[in-house]
């Protein structure tokens, strides 16, 4: 999707101008390279690539390791992409996470697209009993529901209202982000949230299991 996205736009958009900067062990395993150097040929003012290896060495340092959160930023900073408009993550959970944390604090857009989100721990509440009255609100429809302690907000919910919105499930696109306004959640991981977005309640609710037996959680805040 993000190789379409960006064809599209160069083709569509005379203005737009991309960076692609992919990741992986080897030149032989970097995936759309032929695609992506055809577009590199059509575009070269616009289309920026480079190929970070893991396991090749390359002429640059900067393009020769593991594509952590410390290389995304000095990448960043290499290139002064800092005032970039968007940022398309695609990749593992573990990519992904290196790169929203080398992104903290930028005002750009960010999407999220995951291949693969591990399984991360389930936060078990330390107090009360096992079950758990919640009320969700979303598109101005209130409906209640029990759940038990262990479970996530999101799985719980999702059996009375299928519609809600998530995607990764992996607590990084923030598609499941609601405002709580009764009770208390522990999140078992963050990748999306900033700080601002803590402070005024809101929570990723796929990560969010309840530790007070009252919860209220507005999808639409
Ligand atoms: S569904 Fe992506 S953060 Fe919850």
């Amino acid at each position: 999707p993000v190789l379409s996205l960006v064809a599209t736009t160069l083709h569509t958009e005379p203005e737009s101008t991309f960076s692609v900067i992919t990741g992986n062990r080897s030149a032989s395993e970097v995936m759309f390279a032929d695609a992506l150097a055809e577009l590199k040929d059509r575009y070269p003012q616009r289309l920026q690539l480079l190929h970070v290896l893991s396991r090749e060495s390359q002429p640059s340092d900067l393009l020769s390791g593991r594509l952590d959160s410390e290389r995304i930023t000095d990448l960043v900073k290499a290139l002064g992409l800092e005032d970039v408009e968007e940022w398309f993550l695609c990749g593992p959970l573990g990519v992904v996470k290196a790169a929203r944390e080398a992104l903290t604090g930028s005002t750009a857009k960010i999407h999220v697209e995951l291949f693969h989100a591990e399984e991360v721990p389930v936060a078990v509440a330390e107090v009360g009993g096992a079950s758990v009255n919640v009320r969700i609100l979303l598109d101005g429809r209130s409906t209640e529901f029990p759940m038990e302690r262990h479970e996530r907000v999101l799985d719980a919910a999702l059996r009375y209202r299928g519609e809600l919105p998530y995607a990764c499930k992996g607590g990084v696109c923030s598609t499941c982000r609601a405002k709580l306004v009764e009770g208390s959640v522990q999140m078992a991981a963050n990748w999306a949230l900033e700080p601002d977005e803590l402070a005024a309640g809101y929570v990723l609710t796929c990560q969010s299991s309840p530790t007070s037996d009252q919860l209220v959680v507005d999808y639409d805040a």
